[in-house]
């Protein structure tokens, strides 16, 4: 199916993860549709990205940027226009799960809802008159830890909560602007980030093997292009009915009554 993304703009935080992140995964599947991927994110990976890009003809650029900082966000979405002068969309990815749970400061609370929601704000009104002029789309990158808790991560919890209700909210906001404002959550994705927490683990394999048959469907961990995709799909005109929506591609890990499923 062409998605209709030739040529447009399309800008992604958090995308300059290890090759196989999800946000890494998101602005390969954007080049891959003869879209333009813009690269937000603070490490500096996405210098090497971005000249990856390049050198197989994608246009693209890298802006440093740490989301924590409301006055670089704003100097990002300016180099972005002064370079392409649109925004066609927004994919809100940043995220880490930090750990800043009860037992934690409350700078380590705050500082979490700065990185995991504050910078959605802070990146959406920045972008916002650029989105209004393209009639563009937000998808925003949330957690199943926001519907469900987790243990230990209120920063976090309260972060992606935030993100889902923003994201509603926003879609309210924006009706009239022919803009749509959507949410894909996530379970259990295979990335980097997960591997290296599962090896911090003495028990690793039989954490990642537990984590496994929990997933309803196939037993498996969701592959970061089965995310990728949908955000796509969702982002593009052929979703251009679908706005407010919490999209979970989670293998039915939220949804599905276990009891019900066979034994494994
Ligand atoms: N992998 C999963 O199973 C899973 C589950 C639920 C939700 N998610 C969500 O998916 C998204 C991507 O997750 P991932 O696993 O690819 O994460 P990741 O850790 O691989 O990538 C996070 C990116 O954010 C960047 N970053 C961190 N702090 C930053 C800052 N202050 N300024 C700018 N950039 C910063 C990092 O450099 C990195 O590129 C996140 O929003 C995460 O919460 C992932």
């Amino acid at each position: 199916m062409d998605l209709g993304l030739k040529d447009k703009v399309i800008v992604v935080t958090g995308s300059a993860g290890m090759k196989g992140s999800i946000g890494e995964t998101i602005v390969q599947a954007i080049a891959a549709e003869g879209a333009i991927p813009v690269l937000v994110d603070r490490n500096d990976r996405g210098i090497a990205y971005a000249q990856e890009f390049q050198d197989k003809g994608v246009d693209s650029i890298f802006v440093k940027t740490d989301m924590t900082e409301p006055k670089q966000i704003e100097a990002a979405v300016k180099l972005i226009i002064d370079k392409y002068g649109k925004i066609d969309a927004l994919i809100n990815n940043v995220g880490v799960n930090d750990g800043a749970g009860l037992d934690s400061s409350v700078d380590d609370f705050m500082y979490s809802l700065k990185l995991n929601m504050v910078s959605y704000f802070v990146m959406v009104k920045e972008c916002l008159p650029y989105l209004k002029e393209s009639k563009g789309s937000i998808m925003n990158v949330g957690s199943k830890v926001g519907y469900t808790g987790q243990g230990g991560t209120s920063g976090y919890a309260a972060a992606k909560g935030g993100v889902l209700a923003l994201t509603r909210e926003w879609a309210v906001d924006l009706i009239n602007d022919g803009i749509r404002v959507n949410a894909l959550i996530i379970a259990e994705s295979w990335t980097p980030a997960y591997d290296e927490w599962i090896k911090t683990l003495d028990n690793g394999e039989e954490k990642l093997n537990s984590i496994k048959e929990k997933i309803p469907f196939e037993n498996r961990m969701t592959e970061p292009m089965e995310i990728a995709n949908q955000i796509l799909f969702t982002i593009s005109d052929k979703a251009a009915h679908t706005t407010g929506q919490h999209i979970f591609v989670d293998g039915g890990y939220v949804h599905l009554d276990r009891a019900l499923l066979p034994a494994q």
